[in-house]
């Protein structure tokens, strides 16, 4: 058996097309996630695209922000996978290139074969060629990417509020305004305001071409649950500062009836924030809101006067991050302090002076680490969504100074949990 892992060409497109879930029809994640939204067993089975659909899609796959990889076995496409090209927001506010590994999969037939290893391979050499010292993905389970460096780097929740128990702390008079927008205006105005939101939100990334023209068409969301709707919050001066889409989705089960389930959310500011969720956690004839793919620290909680009537439903980790270069990686970034450490990442060590305007990192052969930890690690603390010594007490990264880990969290620490709502 001989394995090869070279990109496709036009004429293997849909052959490799055929290789997706989205085609072939299986699963995708494992069980759990295909609740996150309506915390139903399932979504409805996908409708396959016809061979015109598929040879449509095919003749429009290889472009810049699509570079796939695919595995053959004595020359027959078994496992495929893409890197798609996005940016990420670094702390400090840097929005730096980060190579996307999507669309991974491999024939179940030829599964457990060395296929992933191999393409993994060519997928990351594929990021440093194009000069992307991050790469990321979401992963389908979570056992699997680890052993490649990838470690967890955002988070999110689903939550739910009943709207009896949705009672604000405190009156709030909004100095702005609410508006109900069809799709179309939606489509126009989400992509400006997500520019801005990106730029404050440490781990969003920028939102891939073409990401809001189903709503501008009005195509119905595939799952069955019914149309969108699109709130906007403007603030006194008139500018759009916040927009949210849900739907109210019609159900016979008298568990489900009067949900509301909110599917985007972003705004500037906690003005627009607090009157959206005023709106929305209070739409007559509605039971309850649920929010799925939600920051970890969203402040909402803290509004209510009932700080627990915000259950959490489901959380669960979101971009896993592999760090391809430690130095660009490390110099690319701010600190919240100022402090310098000897970092031993894989064997190798690196000296770190880290000040909030930025961090020169050097090769230190033969100095003596402060901490050691594998990319892995490295990738989970480089966001600060994962504190360095939660890994000193399980037992994953190593602390040769006394304290050195205490001030390896204050350098990394993140004033926001890092967040990313769109995904590649
Ligand atoms: C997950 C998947 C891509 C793995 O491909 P594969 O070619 O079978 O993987 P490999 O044979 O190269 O295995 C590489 C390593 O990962 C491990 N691995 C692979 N799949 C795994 C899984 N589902 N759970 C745990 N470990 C797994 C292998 O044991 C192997 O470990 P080793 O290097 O320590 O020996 C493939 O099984 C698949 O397509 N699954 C269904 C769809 C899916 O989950 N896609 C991923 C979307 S993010």
């Amino acid at each position: 058996m001989t394995i090869e892992t070279r990109p496709i060409t036009q004429g293997e497109a849909v052959e490799y097309l055929r290789l997706t879930p989205w085609v072939s029809g299986f699963p995708q994640e494992d069980p759990e996630p295909v609740a996150w939204y309506t915390g139903r067993a399932a979504y409805p089975p996908l409708v396959p695209p016809t061979a015109e659909q598929l040879e449509g899609y095919a003749a429009g796959l290889l472009t810049d922000s699509y570079r796939p990889q695919a595995a053959f076995v004595d020359g027959k496409l078994a496992g495929g996978s893409a890197i798609v090209p996005v940016e990420i927001t670094l702390p400090g506010g840097r929005q730096v290139p980060m190579g996307g590994v999507s669309w991974t999969a491999v024939l179940p037939t030829y599964r457990r074969r060395g296929l992933l290893r191999q393409m993994m391979g060519a997928l990351l050499d594929d990021c440093r060629e194009h000069g992307e010292f991050l790469a990321g993905l979401s992963a389908s389970e979570g056992t699997i990417y680890g052993r490649y460096g990838f470690g967890t780097a955002t988070f999110q929740h689903r939550w739910e509020v009943r709207r009896t128990d949705a009672a604000f702390r405190t009156p709030f008079s909004d100095p702005g305004g609410l508006e109900l927008v069809d799709g179309a205006t939606a489509a126009a105005i989400w992509p400006v305001l997500h520019e801005q939101v990106r730029s404050q939100r440490v781990g969003e990334l920028k939102a891939q071409p073409g990401r809001w023209d189903g709503l501008a068409a009005g195509r119905l969301p595939a799952d069955g649950g019914g149309p969108s709707h699109h709130l906007v919050h403007r603030d006194a001066a008139g500018e759009v500062d916040g927009t949210a889409t849900f739907r109210l989705p019609w159900s016979p089960d008298p568990d489900y009836a009067g949900e509301l389930q909110v599917g985007a959310f972003e705004a500037l500011n906690p003005e627009a924030s607090r009157a959206m969720w005023g709106l929305l956690l209070d739409f007559d004839l509605t039971k309850r809101v649920v929010a799925a793919r939600r920051p970890v620290d969203e402040p909402l909680r803290w509004m209510l006067a009932n700080p627990r009537a915000l259950k959490l439903a489901r959380t669960r980790d979101n971009l896993w991050l592999n760090i391809l270069d430690v130095q660009r990686a490390l110099e690319a970034r701010t600190y919240a302090a100022t402090d310098a450490l000897v970092l031993e990442v894989d064997g190798v060590s690196w000296r770190l002076d880290a000040s909030p305007d930025g961090a020169a990192c050097t090769a230190a052969p033969g100095v003596a680490a402060d901490v050691s930890l594998t990319v892995s690690e490295l990738g989970s603390l480089y966001l600060g969504g994962v504190r360095a010594s939660e890994f000193r007490d399980a037992g994953r990264i190593t602390e040769h100074t006394s304290g050195a880990v205490s001030r390896l969290d204050a350098l990394l620490r993140a004033d926001r949990a890092p967040h990313n709502a769109m995904a590649f």
